[in-house]
């Protein structure tokens, strides 16, 4: 498997995308439509980004499979699947803020994170110009800088979190973040789990945890921390996903696992 190849393509792909993304943004944004709840939005870019990068996508490597949060899947059984979040801060990006993402991943097989190997993953900020990429066994890369996690001192961990668009989790989740706050000298909620992830991976936060996140929202910044030399777990099955995901280096990851009940 040549995974380098698949990230050049995927990087090209995401900055193509962001490019689109931006442009899009800067001639004005229209709420398309709610999702799972009313805060819980899709804009027409969404969508037409979605659309590039699986055109992109089917041009370069027609038998992959493909789940997209916009557009869902398609061609299951195939060996490789790319998990695409087109857009991941819609919020962010409605509301004109410039903490947004593409992110795209390569997966082994089903896009089911209790059971896919990640091989490839980018998460690629169309504002600040920066793209994170990370080839499995081959480390995590910021342009051509070498991505490390950082070592928490003893003033704790410089944590991020977010929270799901149902109110009706809002209390747990802040439950959540109370039981984890003793261990963190402050906490962040930027908006967009991708960029969090791929700032653990980078050192720019210790660690991350948010339960409700879909395949998308962690698949490539999951793995930009695992290469960054992290730890990412989670639920169900001891795998990032819906119940919770948790990201950082090993000593934070397993304070916040502890401090989780995990
Ligand atoms: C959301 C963002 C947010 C996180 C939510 C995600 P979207 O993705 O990543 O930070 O808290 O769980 O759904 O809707 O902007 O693509
Ligand atoms: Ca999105």
């Amino acid at each position: 498997m040549d995974t380098a190849s698949l990230a050049d393509l995927a990087v090209d792909i995401a900055r193509e995308a962001g490019d689109l993304a931006r442009r899009r943004r800067e001639e004005g944004v229209a709420i398309a439509a709610t999702k799972s709840a009313i805060a819980d939005i899709v804009t027409e870019a969404d969508r037409e980004v979605e659309l590039l990068i699986r055109a992109r996508l089917d041009a370069a490597r027609p038998g992959d499979g493909f789940l997209g949060e916009e557009s869902g899947a398609e061609r299951s059984g195939a060996e490789i699947t790319w998990v695409v979040d087109p857009i991941d801060g819609t919020v962010n990006y409605a509301y004109g803020s410039p903490h947004y993402a593409v992110s795209i991943a390569a997966v082994t097989g089903e896009p089911d994170a209790r059971t896919w190997t990640a091989l490839v993953g980018v998460v690629h900020q169309p504002v600040t110009g920066e793209t994170f990429h990370a080839v499995r066994g081959e480390g995590a890369w910021l342009g051509d800088r070498r991505l490390h996690v950082g070592e928490v001192g003893e003033a704790g961990g410089l944590v991020a979190t977010g929270f799901g668009y149902d109110p009706a989790t809002h209390a747990g989740d802040l439950a959540r973040v109370a039981a984890v706050m003793p261990l963190a000298r402050d906490l962040r909620r930027a908006g967009a789990a991708s960029l969090d992830l791929a700032y653990v991976a980078a050192g720019r936060l210790d660690g991350y945890f948010e339960r409700g996140l879909h395949p998308w929202d962690h698949a490539a910044g999951g793995l930009l921390v695992e290469e960054a030399g992290g730890v990412v777990t989670g639920a169900p099955d001891g795998r990032p996903g819906r119940e919770m995901t948790v990201a950082a280096g090993a000593v934070l990851h397993a304070r916040i696992v502890e401090a989780l009940g995990l």
